[in-house]
């Protein structure tokens, strides 16, 4: 298999990231003889910084001309008194919406060893294992019109839905995994949630096999705190599952442990859920391990290599059982952990996945 990724690292710690989770790709692609063809592009604030736009024409191209593109961060505190529309996120946004990728996949799971840094008790988190499919190109955010009228005072932003397609993948996925469905809206105030929950009700009839449960985003908001373990996969809408899926870090111990999948559309779009952090940014003190995990999706959603995606995975939960933490990982109690930097936590990673397929090829051979 030869997998063509385009590499678009960002701002703040989004290319120390995605450096050591492209080294654990080509460690994983060349051990099973499969060829890696890397390329780098800017978006974000470097690119309005270099091009004077968060999404250079380049980057596009390169983008749609790929199988896969691997974003790390966007954002910077210098640009926040910028307008949504130029601001770095606008080149995430850009980005997304070419590429066409509606459902973005958002697995949450509870690590055992990261229990005591979830300020949860442990018997609520341990086993949580959600799946948050938000949709990507709607709602709030791609929504007409939207506008600052400075004069006015005044401002408005559209929440839009068509009937959607993310909805069916969400139910597909759900058949594979543990076959619960909590779709989540604010059916009681909006009309385009009572449009979206008509439509989960239709396609759920084409999926008798998936208990399908509806919930409002406020009152889910508490559950996943509550019983987390009660969901498996929860679909809904982009602004609320943005929200949601950061509030699942609280479950994981830290958001630097999330990745993401973007399907659907013409290229799929890979990112980690944390965003750029400035100030740990250059410090050797970011978490790897969202973007590792999101290099394990990109194997498994765009090249179809199951089996290496499951031993980045097994490879990270090995790591952590055996006392390895980044610093965000290391809060409180740290008797008998190790501290490393993104780049030594890359590196363990990569030495434990070399020694997890070594022994599953000989035990094919
Ligand atoms: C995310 C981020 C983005 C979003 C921002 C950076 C535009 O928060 O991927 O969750 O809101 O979608
Ligand atoms: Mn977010």
């Amino acid at each position: 298999m030869n997998l063509k990724l385009l590499v678009t690292a960002g701002d703040g710690i989004g290319p120390e990231v995605t450096n050591e989770a492209v080294k654990v790709l080509e460690e994983v692609m060349a051990l099973g003889g499969h060829t890696l063809a890397l390329e780098h592009k800017r978006i974000g604030g470097i690119a309005i910084t270099t091009d004077g736009t968060p999404l250079p024409a380049d980057t596009l191209a390169a983008a749609l001309a790929s199988d896969a593109v691997f974003l790390g961060a966007v954002g910077g505190n210098e640009f926040n008194a910028l307008p949504p529309d130029k601001r770095p996120e606008a080149g995430l946004l850009a980005i997304r919406s070419a590429l066409g990728g509606f459902a973005n996949l958002r697995p949450a799971f509870a690590f055992k060893e990261l229990a005591v840094n979830s300020p949860l008790r442990s018997e609520i988190i341990d086993g949580a294992d959600i799946l948050f499919v938000r949709e990507l190109l709607g709602g709030l955010y791609f929504g007409q019109p939207r506008q600052w009228d400075k004069a006015k005072g005044e401002a408005w932003n559209t929440m839009r839905y068509t009937r959607d397609q993310v909805i069916r993948i969400a139910f597909s996925l759900a058949q594979k995994r543990r076959k619960k469905l909590c779709s989540v809206d604010k059916a009681n105030v909006l009309e385009v949630s009572q449009l979206w929950r008509a439509t989960v009700i239709e396609v759920a009839a084409e999926f008798p096999d998936v208990q399908l449960e509806h919930q409002y985003v406020d009152a889910m908001a508490m559950h996943l705190m509550n019983r987390p373990r009660d969901f498996d996969v929860v679909l809904t809408e982009n602004l609320f599952g943005d929200i949601l899926s950061d509030e699942s870090g609280v479950i994981t111990g830290s958001l630097g442990m999330l990745p993401s999948a973007t399907i659907g559309g013409k290229v799929n779009l890979y990112e980690p859920i944390h965003g750029s952090a400035p100030d740990i940014a250059g410090k050797g003190l970011a978490n790897p391990i969202g973007a590792i995990l999101t290099g394990a999706l990109i194997l498994r959603h765009t090249a179809g290599l199951e089996a290496e995606a499951a031993a980045i995975e097994s490879s990270v939960r090995k790591v952590l059982e055996r006392g390895f933490r980044t610093t965000d990982l290391a809060r409180g109690n740290t008797q008998g952990l190790t501290v490393l930097s993104t780049t030594e936590m890359g590196a363990k990673v990569r030495e434990t996945v070399k020694q997890l397929l070594a022994v599953s090829s000989q035990l094919l051979a």
